[in-house]
């Protein structure tokens, strides 16, 4: 399908003609971060648009109004798409992003505002963008599973490496005030999670609105919620939506073994001795 976008590399890292730009990106480096500020930092398809309806609502104390009035991102910006507008938010700002640690603001560096990261096992990961390229129109269409698991191994992909992002993130954590979080611990115990970044981000909620938060931010709530489920972005076909499954473990139905077990073995060998472990399934 023909579309007027491209991914382009920009400082070792694939970003999407029309959406990024290298004068913002350049820019972004310097900006002023504030002691308020909270940032979701994620590889792309491990939980972005999860963690906008999270902080929307704990920041709202809990108001289905917050995440049903306004879209995910205007209550909850990527920070380094331009139109999104995160440098005039007002405070606290709260914001999602994908950089890759060296591209970050260099204030967070000095441990001004806060930062979750949240990690997804990477063969969910590579499901889950497979058929976000095959359903938006920002990004070119596969032409197999087997082609585009290559290219996302060999960091061909937008963000590109999934190995370094993760990796580079954790390795400068001590930079950061950082918490690190898994999209299968979100999942296996959402209220768990939330009383965990509650805390960290130092925000009390009563259990009433500790279980409305709970409620507006599973699957089945946000799918149905057009704010939330980015009914508004332009995609190649009318079936799919941008929240998919939701699950973990899909990439049973996708890896056959050989591509399974060659892909345990990048990871062997890539993340050897790094100390977050992955969640494979939800068994
Ligand atoms: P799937 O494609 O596997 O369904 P991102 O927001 O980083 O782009 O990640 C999107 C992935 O997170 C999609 O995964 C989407 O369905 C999943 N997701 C978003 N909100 C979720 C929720 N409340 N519960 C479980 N998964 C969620």
């Amino acid at each position: 399908m023909s579309h007027n976008y491209d991914l382009y590399e920009y400082k070792s890292c694939n970003f999407i003609s029309n959406i990024h730009t290298t004068e913002y990106l350049d820019e972004l480096t310097n900006t002023e971060i504030r002691d308020t500020d909270v940032i979701a930092i994620t590889y792309p398809k491990s939980g972005t648009v999860w963690m906008q309806q999270i902080l929307t609502l704990i920041f709202s104390n809990g108001d289905p109004a917050a995440v049903q009035n306004k879209l995910a991102v205007e209550r909850v910006p990527w920070i380094e798409i331009p139109t999104m507008c995160f440098l005039t938010q007002t405070s606290p700002r709260l914001a999602v992003s994908h950089l890759p640690y060296h591209l970050i603001p260099v204030g967070l560096k000095k441990k001004t505002g806060k930062v979750i990261y949240v990690y997804r096992n990477p063969k969910d990961v590579v499901v889950s963008l497979y058929h976000f390229q095959n359903y938006i129109t920002l990004l070119d269409t596969p032409s197999s599973f087997d082609e585009f698991l290559q290219s996302f191994l060999e960091g061909k992909v937008v963000y590109s490496s999934w190995f370094d992002h993760i990796q580079n993130w954790y390795t400068h954590r001590n930079e950061f005030n950082i918490l690190f979080l898994s999209y299968e611990e979100l999942k296996l115990d959402l209220r768990k999670s939330v009383q965990k970044i509650c805390k960290f981000l130092g925000k009390e909620l009563d259990d009433e609105n500790l279980d409305t938060v709970v409620k507006h931010c599973t699957f089945a709530i946000m799918k149905v919620n057009p704010m939330a489920n980015y009914e508004n972005v332009e995609s190649k076909h009318e079936s799919g939506s941008f929240l998919r499954k939701g699950i973990i473990g899909d990439w049973k139905n996708h890896f056959t073994v050989a591509q399974s077990e060659m892909f345990d073995q990048i990871v062997e060998e890539r993340l050897k001795e790094f100390p977050l472990k992955f969640i494979w399934d939800s068994n």
